[in-house]
């Protein structure tokens, strides 16, 4: 695998791979890469014939200082699981690479998305996101680019960037990996305690449940039991927990037979914010 710190040498390696007419796909990350990550390379390796995997924990996308500071960055045992699946480069640039002017201006108008759920939580969190890929974008100018299912709203505002900003990128959105137990793989896993990941369990098994018992009761009903079951796990607190329509991310109080719908989920467990969701009409 190739490393490449820089945008300079990462573009002139790139212009050879465009030279041979080879087509490229790229895996945004910040790293602590677990499977959920790695599915992501390996469904890029079957799109493209390069595959290139950006670490970059990007301070504009935290909120919160100490959640910047907490974010766990293992770089060799990354760098040895993406040599694992076969990725062929690592884009691994430093803060002053992708922000050499501190005091840049970036807004990009996301519409409702902006507002509504992760949008609200933590304010500022997507125009962050944006920011970044877009520069990611810019420097690598992927065919393709992978996001995981596991961050459903994300995968919604890049896409709106994509069409906001007409870049030639097409997205390609893989489905969520969970350990054997059903806990949604994530860096921030790493923060439990054994006991913590033991409860974390609950909100699975919450969104397991509002899935079963889709369409036999009422939306608001659902929603109720889906937040209750969380809290019925002591140490386990929901932020929040919605049944909402795919497309636009409303939350709804009836059904329509034509539509998609999904339920998000946010839920604290031992200071660690863990994010989670399920297609409901699977
Ligand atoms: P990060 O949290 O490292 O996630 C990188 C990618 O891996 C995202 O597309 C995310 O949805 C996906 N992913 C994480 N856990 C997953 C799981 N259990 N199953 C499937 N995919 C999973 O998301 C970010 O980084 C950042 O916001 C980023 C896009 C890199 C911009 O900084």
């Amino acid at each position: 695998m190739q490393i490449f710190n820089t945008k300079n040498s990462l573009h002139r390696y790139l212009q050879g791979v465009r030279g041979t007419q080879k087509t490229t796909a790229l895996v945004p990350t910040m790293g602590a890469l677990h499977e959920g990550h790695l599915s992501l390379i390996r469904q890029a390796r079957q799109s493209a014939d390069v595959t290139i995997c950006s670490i970059f924990v990007n301070p504009t996308q935290f909120n919160d200082p100490k959640d910047l500071e907490k974010y766990p960055r293992p770089l060799e045992n990354d760098i040895a699981l993406l040599e694992s699946v076969s990725c062929d480069v690592l884009f691994l640039p430093s803060v002053e690479e992708m922000y050499p002017d501190p005091n840049e201006n970036w807004h990009l108008d996301l519409g409702p998305l902006e507002t509504i759920w992760e949008g609200e939580h933590r304010p500022g969190h997507f125009q962050g996101v944006t920011q970044i890929v877009y520069k990611l974008f810019t420097a690598v100018q992927p065919n393709f680019a992978c996001f995981g299912q596991k961050d459903f709203q994300q995968v919604m505002v890049v896409q709106k960037m994509i069409d906001v900003k007409q870049l030639p990128v097409k997205l390609i959105v893989c489905p969520i990996i969970r350990n054997p137990q059903g806990l949604a793989l994530s860096s921030r896993n790493m923060r439990l305690s054994p006991e913590g990941k033991e409860k974390a369990l609950i909100i699975s098994k919450a969104l397991q449940h509002v899935k079963a018992h889709f369409r036999s009761v009422s939306v608001d009903e659902l929603t109720q039991t889906g937040s209750n079951i969380i809290l019925s796990e002591k140490g386990v607190t929901p932020e929040y927990f919605a049944i909402c329509e795919t497309r636009t991310l409303q939350q709804v109080n009836e059904l329509h037979a034509d539509k998609e719908y999904v339920a998000l989920v946010v839920a604290w467990v031992e200071g660690v914010r863990l994010l989670d969701n399920m297609l409901l009409n699977e």
